[in-house]
């Protein structure tokens, strides 16, 4: 292993702090029994931040961010926060990182667990054996687009506003992205959008068919409409291999997809920049599910989805595949071993807190390795 990998971690508010705490554990256990050094640093974000420094992403963590070779992180938002000026809401700070480190690719992996396919409100047929990839674009469209505001009409009324925005190079680059992984996967890729009313969407679609054209023909590619593909992805999931789409789309579809796992709790996520020239990519990762304020400071969240991103983080960023699938088949040994965290509790099932699952989970991997 060449030199020691520094990880920026941030816990952010609400659960997180408690599921990457759980992580802090597979590190260490990484560490002692993978020989793999960490340097690991712990910075603030969202709420957290605001209530030490008054921001929500303190310049020094989009420092030591720089710096990293890779960002974990919890999640972030509160009530206590959400009555903040908008510019100071916490989840600016988590759109701002975004934006800052330019991670324009959303990774989220929606993986059925064999164990837990009895747990989706869908039928077991419906999502046995289901591994779908979301690649959302994440620093354009909706979320980023100007004009952008709230404005006084003369009358007194009031008139909010956003603008949906994708131009030639942001859809080129998520597209390929897109192809790049079905390469390794299934093969296919749906790109998803509402070209039958927007105007960015009908670019969107002739850029990803031009680009399909022009490289990837190898791979299948299709077509569908946003209403149409949330319709599909509840229909019949295992349709999908990789779907493409953009920001807001990809908001809204990856918390459907994570539904058909059995639990938001379950789902990691990456979010990679461009390669550089030496092939390296900037990098956060962080579970698909918020920072859960109702349950927050209980002890029962389940920390999976982050133990699970950081399986991601050892793949992508750190070239530890063998230690990643540790992980990975650890989390399985420990579903079928019959612990549940409270959102996947299903009976006849242990009902575990959060420090236990991730006890359990090192203890998996102390047998894997032994
Ligand atoms: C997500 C979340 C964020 C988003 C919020 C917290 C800003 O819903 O990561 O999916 O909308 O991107
Ligand atoms: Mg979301």
């Amino acid at each position: 292993m060449a030199g020691k990998k520094t990880l920026l971690v941030l816990p952010g508010d609400g659960i997180g702090a408690e599921v990457m705490a759980e992580v802090r554990r597979v590190i260490e256990w990484m560490a002692k029994k993978r020989s793999v050094a960490f340097d690991i640093r712990e910075g603030l974000i969202g709420g957290a931040a605001i209530d030490a420094t008054g921001g929500p992403l303190p310049d020094k963590t989009l420092a030591d961010a720089d710096q990293a070779d890779a960002v974990l992180l919890g999640a972030v938002g509160g009530p206590k926060w959400e009555k903040l000026p908008y510019e100071k809401l916490p989840e600016r700070g988590l759109l701002g990182i975004r934006k800052e480190m330019g991670l324009f690719a959303n990774l989220r992996p929606a993986l059925v667990f064999e164990a837990l396919a009895d747990a989706s409100t869908l039928k077991r047929e419906v999502v046995a054996g289901l591994d779908i990839m979301i690649v959302r674009e994440l620093t354009g469209g909706i979320y980023f687009g100007q004009p952008r505001g709230v404005d006084t009409l003369p009358d007194g009324t009031r008139k909010g506003y956003d603008t949906e925005v994708y131009t030639t190079p942001e859809i080129q680059r998520i597209a390929g992205a897109a192809f790049d992984l079905a390469r390794k996967r299934g093969g296919k890729v749906c790109s998803v959008d509402k070209a039958n009313v927007l105007r960015s969407s009908i670019l969107w679609r002739e850029e990803v068919t031009k680009l399909h054209a022009a490289e990837y023909s190898d791979v299948q590619l299709s077509h569908m409409y946003v209403d149409n593909a949330s319709m599909q992805l509840v229909r019949n999931p295992k349709q999908f291999d990789v779907i493409v789409t953009g920001n807001m789309f990809g908001d809204i579809l990856s918390d459907c997809a994570a539904m058909l796992t059995g639990s938001l709790g379950m789902l990691p996520s990456a979010s990679l920049g461009a390669a550089d020239k030496k092939g390296r990519r900037k990098a956060l990762y962080e579970p698909v599910h918020g920072s859960a304020p109702d349950i927050a400071g209980k002890g029962i969240a389940n920390p999976l989805a982050t133990i699970l991103s950081f399986a991601m983080c050892l793949r992508y960023s750190l070239e530890m595949a063998t230690e990643a699938d540790l992980i990975e088949q650890a989390t399985r040994n420990v579903l079928a071993s019959g612990l549940r965290t409270a959102d996947i509790m299903q009976t006849g099932m242990a009902r575990v807190s959060t420090s236990v699952m991730g006890e359990a989970l090192v203890r998996e991997l102390d047998k894997l390795v032994s």
